[in-house]
């Protein structure tokens, strides 16, 4: 026989379980502060024949506009040098062909997390010139340290 207590207990700890799962849950859907924040998936296996990633580069599209298609994958990224005039919105789409990278862009507000099926959209503006570090912030194996590209902004 269990004892009263004890009943209790179960019945508070299941109920801290059940609690603790809807508050995730609430956050994860409701907030959007699951990992992707966007229902935007991509097959990783896939990337190099998905559009837009099957054209990596860097394309203006409007005045003082451009998008970056970016593929992140062991250890770099394509396109590797980035080159806007000051001034420029740029809009970067991206995603990763393996693990989770980092894409952090020194001197800006700009930190994504790059996640492998999904696709992470990121808008930034760039007034200042100068050359801007990328690094990947994520680690994601043995040459994580050398993971960084630049964007350079004239
Ligand atoms: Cu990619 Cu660390």
């Amino acid at each position: 026989m269990m004892h009263r207590s004890e009943k209790v207990w179960l019945i508070l700890s299941f109920g801290m379980i059940i609690g603790f799962m809807l508050i995730t849950g609430y956050q994860t859907f409701a907030l959007e502060m699951g990992p992707p924040s966007y229902g935007e998936r991509i097959d990783p296996q896939k990337v190099d024949e998905t559009a837009p990633f099957d054209n990596p580069g860097i394309k203006k599209i409007g005045e003082n506009e451009y998008e970056v298609v970016m593929i992140l994958q062991v250890f770099s990224f394509t396109p590797n040098e980035i080159e806007v005039p000051a001034g420029s919105t740029v809009h970067f789409i991206m995603t990763s062909k393996d693990v989770v990278h980092g894409f952090q862009v020194a001197d800006t507000n700009l930190n994504a997390m790059v996640v492998p099926g999904y696709v992470q959209k990121i808008t930034q503006k760039f007034d200042k010139p100068g050359e801007y570090l990328v690094l990947c912030n994520e680690y994601c194996g043995a040459g994580h340290q050398m993971m960084s590209t630049t964007i350079t902004v004239k």
